[in-house]
């Protein structure tokens, strides 16, 4: 049995990543809808039946657990995904809590795309923490495109990242909080366009931790065994592996306090 990942295309590779990392004995399969990229500009309709078309592909291999390693998928559709399946489905959570609960006197801003923005899924998780005066929001959707396009460096990802960051006032804050799995790999990127004093933080470790509560974890040594699909298709070698090296190559940011 597998544990599939699934994303509207490549962000959700930086859940599985974590997930390889802390489970290295399962089988995984991943499903990147990139064909359909990106989702965050598309309507919660449109959405939900990408979604359910793709964990029916999914679930018809035999799944242990599905991980909706996309935000906006999450935003829209994991309660109905539940009502129809019966393992477990594990969503993504932007890292609002541990932001409010440690943003002593700032605020905190969350980055996410359009959608997940409007989403009553994310006003909820705020309205519930009580920390309406204490959030503000920025979309950075277009990172979501740059990371189809592995434009994960140079000039045209640096010039949007320097306009989007250059609006707020950082002296308000001291976290953000990148609530699209696409955004993770510009951590670097927007590390340097932020004052030090900003924590950046994201729900992808949580996320794997909640997995690992629902499910048993297998110890099969061989693990790590991979199989990659693109919107339904068997992947090209190398399409989908290229995004674990680069977060490989950039992994000694992990750990720190970023
Ligand atoms: C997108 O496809 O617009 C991004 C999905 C996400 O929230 O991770």
């Amino acid at each position: 049995m597998h544990i599939a990942f699934f994303d509207s295309g490549v962000g959700g590779l930086t859940v599985l990543y974590e997930g390889m990392k802390k489970m290295p004995g399962e089988n995984f399969i991943y499903f990147g809808d990139s064909r359909h990229a990106p989702y965050g500009t598309k309507s919660r309709e449109e959405i939900k039946e990408l979604v359910f078309n793709a964990v029916d592909f999914l679930a018809a291999k035999g799944l242990k657990a599905l991980v909706l390693a996309c935000n906006t998928a999450t935003s829209v559709a994991v309660k109905d995904l539940r009502k129809k399946y019966d393992f477990p489905i594990i969503g993504m959570e932007p890292a609002v809590k541990p932001a409010v609960e440690n943003s002593e006197e700032y605020k905190v801003l969350v980055c996410a795309t359009d959608l997940t923005l409007r989403e009553e899924k994310l006003n909820d998780l705020v309205r519930n923490l009580k920390a309406d005066n204490k959030v503000d929001y920025l979309s950075l959707q277009e990172l979501v495109m740059f990371a189809e396009n592995f434009k994960i460096n140079g000039s045209e990802v640096n010039a949007y990242l320097e306009k989007k960051l250059s609006q707020p006032d950082w002296s308000k804050y001291n976290s953000i909080v990148l609530g699209c799995t696409h955004f993770i790999f510009f951590r670097e990127q927007i590390r340097k366009l932020i004052p030090e004093h900003i924590r950046i933080l994201d729900g992808n470790e949580g996320t794997v931790n909640n997995l690992i509560t629902k499910i048993e974890v297998s110890n099969d040594s061989e693990g790590k065994r991979i199989k990659y699909y693109i919107s339904g298709d068997e992947a090209e070698a190398g399409y989908f592996e290229k995004y674990l090296d680069y977060l490989s190559e950039t992994d000694t940011l992990k750990g720190q306090v970023l």
